[in-house]
């Protein structure tokens, strides 16, 4: 076979072709790792965490160990400033309803707090069930809707 000149100009299309499509695929992984977690991702993970230790506590009736985690619970620390700033942004006129899910979280954690100290483990059981209550509703509500705003779409878990 002999080798054309309108050959060798596929030929050369062909490879710009396979650059720009190696490139376009190099970049997409890139993208979608840029996003940074929130502060409140860590926040959250912590938030898990005592809970856990509050039923670890709870079935060893170690009341003194569900109380400290149940405070922490309850006075979790706050995203920056400019964290916050972004949420209300996105979360709009759902503000109130933002707060709200954050405030009731609080005080049944603080319940669980009160009835720790007590050493009252069906209170201590009730009010517990009460935090994962609220931590679900605004999982349910805003969990979601964050992800995707915050992270893009790829990263939904
Ligand atoms: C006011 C709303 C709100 C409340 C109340 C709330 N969360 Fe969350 N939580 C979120 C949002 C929003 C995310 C997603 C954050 C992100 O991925 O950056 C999240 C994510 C999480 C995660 C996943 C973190 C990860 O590793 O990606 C855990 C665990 C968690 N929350 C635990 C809790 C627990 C436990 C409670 C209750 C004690 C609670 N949350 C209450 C809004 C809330």
């Amino acid at each position: 076979m002999r080798f054309t000149r309108n050959m060798v100009r596929n030929s050369r299309d062909y490879t710009t072709w396979t650059w720009l499509i190696a490139l376009g695929f190099a970049w997409v992984p890139a993208t979608s790792l840029a996003a940074e977690p929130l502060a409140l991702q860590g926040i959250m993970k912590d938030m898990g965490r005592n809970m856990q230790v509050v039923v670890d506590g709870l079935s060893r009736e170690d009341y003194a160990m569900v109380e400290k985690a149940a405070l922490a619970i309850a006075v979790h620390p706050q995203p920056p400033a400019d964290e916050k700033m972004r949420f209300m942004g996105f979360v709009g006129s759902n503000a109130p309803r933002f707060k709200a899910f954050d405030g009731e979280t609080h005080d049944n954690a603080m319940a669980l707090a009160k009835a720790s100290k007590s050493g009252n483990g069906e209170a201590a059981i009730a009010a517990f069930q009460k935090i994962q209550s609220s931590c679900l509703a605004c999982h349910q509500a805003f969990r979601k809707p964050f992800v995707e705003h915050f992270y893009g779409k790829a990263e939904v878990r």
